[in-house]
């Protein structure tokens, strides 16, 4: 201590200082402070919480970045004209976040545009920039699509790594049977999902990223105890408001053999399969990093 007039107070802050962190502080702080382990912390339907205005502001270097849609949109519609998929088809995009794919597909033509995601808050946002647009939005778990009719849409797609959240694989194929249900005879459905073989040998175990002036992410990531899923931590601090979110997610790691091996097992042929990097300067594109894209068709 510098201040040398002991008052009872500072000399009871003083020995505060010393003493490590309680639970008490951390939750003022909102934060788990330091973990050994990170998997027991993880949510088991942590995406029902984390796509929210916080992940719009800490993964906007990618997902809000828009000459990367349009460059994905390109992309999309080269395989699409491959599969005579054509502007008057029946689209429908599976966890489509704040709508950007279906928003550039509108501004290039096509008319029948429907998007499904779970977050309101990406709903309300993606509702907002597609005033004037006919774009249809739903919300809805992927699982289970009441409100969408069998044997519907020509061409559906599930993009920027939005399969592999559920805890268990069978979650995860609940939600390709829903693709399988939702897709007319011989329809195409375009996965774009994280590469899985690439991420676990490369992964950082620890990164920090500043966001704007304010706004520091500092991430934490180790493999689950089985090595199928990368286990993420998240810590954002929001030094203006003083605000801290502490949160954790997991996501499972598949090979390009297990996807496919995954998609054939439930009635899907597979047509194409490509690896998508992601290129530009990023500090850390995490999952978004390199991506397989499988191009599948409804058996
Ligand atoms: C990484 S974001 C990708 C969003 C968008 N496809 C893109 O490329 O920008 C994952 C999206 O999946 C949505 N999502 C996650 N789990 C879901 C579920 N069970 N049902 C519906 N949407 C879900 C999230 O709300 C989020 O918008």
């Amino acid at each position: 201590m510098i201040n040398v007039q002991t008052t009872s107070t500072t000399i009871e802050s003083a020995e505060e200082d010393d003493k490590p962190p309680g639970k008490e502080q951390y939750l003022k702080l909102k934060t788990f402070g330091h973990i050994n382990k990170l998997e027991p912390y993880v949510n088991k339907d942590w995406w029902k919480f984390l796509f929210n205005m916080n992940y719009l502001k800490t993964d906007a270097d990618v997902v809000e970045d828009q000459s990367i849609t349009q460059k994905e949109v390109i992309f999309i519609i080269d395989i699409m004209k491959k599969f005579s998929i054509v502007k008057e088809s029946n689209i429908l995009d599976l966890c489509c976040g704040q709508g950007r794919h279906l928003i550039e597909l509108f501004n290039l033509g096509f008319k029948k545009l429907t998007g499904v995601d779970y977050s309101k808050d990406l709903l309300n946002v993606a509702i907002k920039r597609s005033k004037n647009k006919n774009i249809r939005y739903l919300q809805s778990d992927v699982r289970k699509i009441d409100k969408l009719n069998s044997n519907t849409y020509d061409f559906i797609q599930m993009l920027g790594n939005s399969w592999g959240y559920f805890n268990t694989i069978d979650d995860n194929i609940k939600a390709l049977s829903e693709v399988h249900r939702l897709l007319k005879n011989n329809g195409i459905f375009l996965l774009d999902v994280t590469n899985g073989s690439h991420i676990s040998k490369t992964f950082s175990k620890s990164s920090w990223e500043w966001i704007d002036k304010y706004t520091l992410v500092c991430r934490e990531r180790e493999l689950s105890h089985d090595h199928k899923k990368l286990i993420s931590r998240e810590i954002i601090i929001d030094l203006k408001t003083k605000n801290v979110v502490d949160q954790l997610y997991s996501e499972f790691l598949f090979s390009i053999d297990e996807i496919i091996s995954i998609l054939i097992s439930n009635n899907f042929k597979i047509l194409d399969t490509i690896i998508y990097d992601i290129d530009g300067e990023h500090v850390d594109s995490g999952m978004m990093s390199s991506r397989y894209v499988i191009v599948c068709q409804k058996v």
